[in-house]
């Protein structure tokens, strides 16, 4: 549990302070303190990601480590309102320490600008942070040892809104689904948005599949819209009314 005051509300979700606005920033009580608490809230966001990461680099929980050159925790800014999680690093990822970084990551960059975003503004992780040898699918036994880091992150971030990227990312939500089906249709879990799409690597050399993902990346902005819009309402009435003006009293003089 973090509190970075005892003013601040915890959330049920994350057990972090309540981001009921959405953004990394605790409700605290008087309006000055705000702007230091979101700051605070920030750095605590940034640490908790870098020992996340540093977690990661010395995870031996699976079989992966052993043949992967560099872990890919992730990366994104500590306050990104969109999470993008993908399967597994693959070749480049596992030499440069980053996620989507190859073909795949380059389309991923295209297809951020079709949604009016830069890679910058997001957070990209995966399901899996070692490489499997020779990019075969990562193992249920290495999914479970590293959905651990994984829950720590969205925690940590809280984003408003997530987007799978592919199979596996889609089956930890949406379990027994078909990506083929539910893909570019957003659904609430809890109090986050979180979009099935396709995997980019699956749709770059497939025109059938490009068509529909490029389509999918342009409704992005309206569903983030509407995610924002939802949880401004919910932090709006969750919010406790102001206290009462305090009553003049009426002195008699006499
Ligand atoms: N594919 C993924 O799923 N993740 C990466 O990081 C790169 C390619």
């Amino acid at each position: 549990m973090q509190r970075h005051s005892e003013e601040c509300m915890l959330s049920p979700l994350t057990g972090v302070c309540l981001h009921a606005t959405g953004y990394n920033s605790c409700i605290m009580m008087t309006g000055s303190a705000q702007y230091s608490s979101s700051r605070v809230a920030l750095l605590n966001v940034t640490d908790i990601l870098q020992q996340i990461a540093s977690d990661v680099r010395a995870c031996t929980a699976c079989k992966l480590h052993q043949a992967a050159m560099k872990a890919v925790p992730g990366e994104g800014p500590p306050d990104a309102r969109i999470m993008f999680i993908g399967e597994a690093p693959g070749f480049n990822e596992d030499r440069q320490g980053r996620p989507f970084v190859g073909a795949a990551g380059q389309f991923l960059e295209e297809l951020l600008g079709l949604a009016g975003l830069r890679r910058a503004d997001v957070f990209i992780a995966n399901v899996v942070k070692h490489r499997p040898p020779n990019n075969r699918d990562p193992e249920p036994d290495e999914i479970a040892a590293c959905s651990e880091f994984l829950e720590r992150q969205i925690a940590a971030i809280n984003p408003p809104v997530i987007v799978t990227l592919g199979r596996y990312s889609m089956a930890r939500w949406f379990p027994g689904e078909k990506i083929s089906r539910i893909h570019g249709q957003p659904r609430w879990i809890g109090e986050r948005m979180i979009i099935p799409m396709m995997h980019p690597a699956a749709a770059l050399h497939q025109p059938q599949y490009r068509t529909l993902i490029e389509a999918d990346f342009r409704r992005l902005p309206e569903f983030v819209a509407q995610a924002e819009a939802r949880i401004a309402q919910r932090s709006a009435a969750a919010a406790p009314d102001k206290p009462d003006e305090p009553e003049v009293q009426q002195l008699s003089l006499f």
